[in-house]
Formats: C-alpha cells, structure tokens, sequence
C-alpha cells in the first residue's frame, strides 16, 4: 500500500522542496524555493505572471529541469528517481487545471473513470471498468454534487460543473497530493468560491494537501490556510494565512508592469 497510515500522515509532509532551483539554458526561473504541504492543508502559490507559480508545479511531477535542490513527494525523490518510478509519482499527484481538460465527447462518468487509470499505461477506453470503479466514480460525482449529470456528454456542462468533474476525477486516482494550477480562473467569481471551498473540503476531511495557484487574492485568503508568494522565482512570501492581508502580499506585484503578461 502505498498510502501512509494515517498517524504518519499526520506527522510528516507529503510535500518537502528545499532550494529548488529550476533553469531553461541560462535562465533561472526559480531559484531557492522550500515548501512544505502537510496533510489536510490548503496552500494558496501566488504571484504575477512568470513568477513561476506553474514551474513549481511541474518541478513536483518531474517536469521541470532541476539544476538544484530537493524535491520529495509522497515518499518519492524526485531528483533522482528509479527506473519506473516517474509513472508511479504521477499517478499519486491528482492535477486540476485552468480549462479543466475532460475529454469533451465522453460521458462525465467516463471522465471521471480515466483517472483510475492514471499512470496505468497507455488509456484503453474499450477495456471496459470494474463495477467497483464505476461505483466508485458515481460516489465521487455524488460528492462533487454532479451526480445527476453522469450520463451527459462533458462537453454539454457548464465551466464550474466541468471542473467539479476534473476533481472527480482527480480524487478517482486516490492521490497523495492535488495540485491545482488556476483552478478558477475561467469561472465567475460564485463558481470560483464554490470549487475552491470544494477543495478546501477535500483537504481537511480527506487529508490531502492541496496546493493552488490564484492569481485574486481576495480568493487566496479567504479559502487557503497557508500563502506561499514568488517573485521573479524567489520565495518573497511564506506564511499563515490568517496572519497575512492584501498589503501584505502587495510587494509579489509590485513591477507587474515591466513583467511579460501575455502568456500563461
Ligand atoms: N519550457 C520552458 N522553456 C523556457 N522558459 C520557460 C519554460 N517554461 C516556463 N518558462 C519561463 O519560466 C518563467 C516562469 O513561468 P511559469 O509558467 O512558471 O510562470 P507562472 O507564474 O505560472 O505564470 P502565469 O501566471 O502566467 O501562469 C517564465 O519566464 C517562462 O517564460
Ligand atoms: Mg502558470
């Protein structure tokens, strides 16, 4: 079993970066960044565009190219993995992104269903899923309070239904960890709150950390327990939620202005 007993999980974080540093040819995108997730947290990654919020994300995953530091998650050392082992970190990382990525023509259980075959190999729809799975993503779609859609094509779901099918599915590969790059950020601000009060639930009742990328701070500190902020790649920000506010995380978009801001 790959999952930790529960007193362990309580103790040790899922997550530990420490001087990570990640560079493309000669230039540096992060550079000595540490994070910790604990199980059952909620932590907000903030900071303008470029800082390189998604970089982190991907340097969990074994996506991006480390140059220094250390990368562990859920037990892996992900600067030096064994042979095989990339797959099996991935299938323990469930990921949630800006536009959702379900596969449009398929029923939303279907959707659902391909994450019990995350890392798993090549996808093979035709393969057929155990009732156990199916019951299990009906249970998962009931938790994320779309059950009565399991049959409709994802495409015909609106934008905060469709991400509450992607977390589904996140859930369906039983993860160690769930990273979430812009979540929200192709909701309106009700379907914004609701999903990430959805992920929050997920964390504290499930125990499993959350890290979230945001670029509206009022949603930050409203639905995260801990803030990590990059500026330019650097940590500038890392603290409790509670003891932090706008003019506290004012600097990471100080010279917003000078940065690069069409991409993402
Ligand atoms: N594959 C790559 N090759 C070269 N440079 C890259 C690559 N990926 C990212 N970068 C650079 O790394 C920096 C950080 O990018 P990253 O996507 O992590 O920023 P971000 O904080 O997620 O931004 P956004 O808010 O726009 O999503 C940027 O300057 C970007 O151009
Ligand atoms: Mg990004």
């Amino acid at each position: 079993m790959r999952t930790p007993t529960a007193e362990v999980r309580q103790a040790l974080p899922l997550v530990t970066v420490r001087g990570l540093k990640v560079a493309y040819d000669a230039t540096t995108v992060l550079d000595g960044v540490d994070l910790d997730l604990f199980p059952g947290e909620m932590v907000a990654l903030l900071g303008a565009s470029g800082s390189g919020k998604s970089t982190l994300m991907r340097s969990l995953t074994g996506f991006a190219p480390v140059s220094a530091g250390s990368v562990r998650v859920a037990g892996h050392d992900v600067t030096n993995l064994a042979r095989g082992e990339l797959r099996t970190l991935r299938s323990e990382v469930g990921q949630v992104f800006q536009q959702f990525n379900l596969i449009p023509r398929l029923s939303v259980l279907t959707n659902v269903l391909t994450g019990a075959l995350h890392g798993a190999g090549p996808i093979n729809l035709a393969g057929g899923f155990s009732s156990a799975h199916r019951r299990r993503a009906l249970e998962l779609l009931d938790r994320v309070g779309i059950a009565h859609k399991a049959s409709a094509p994802a495409r015909s779901l609106s934008g905060g239904q469709q991400q509450r099918v992607a977390i589904a599915r996140a859930l369906m590969q039983r993860p160690a960890v769930i990273l979430a790059d812009e979540p929200v950020a192709s909701l309106d601000p009700k379907l914004a709150d609701s999903v990430l009060g959805l992920l929050r639930e997920i964390a504290t009742q499930d125990g499993i950390p959350v890290l979230v990328s945001l670029h509206v701070l009022p949603l930050a500190l409203a639905h995260s327990d801990r803030i990590v902020g990059l500026r330019h790649g650097e940590m500038l920000v890392s603290g409790v939620t509670s003891q932090l506010d706008a003019a506290a995380l004012e600097p990471l978009y100080d010279d917003e202005e000078h940065r690069d801001d069409d991409h993402h």
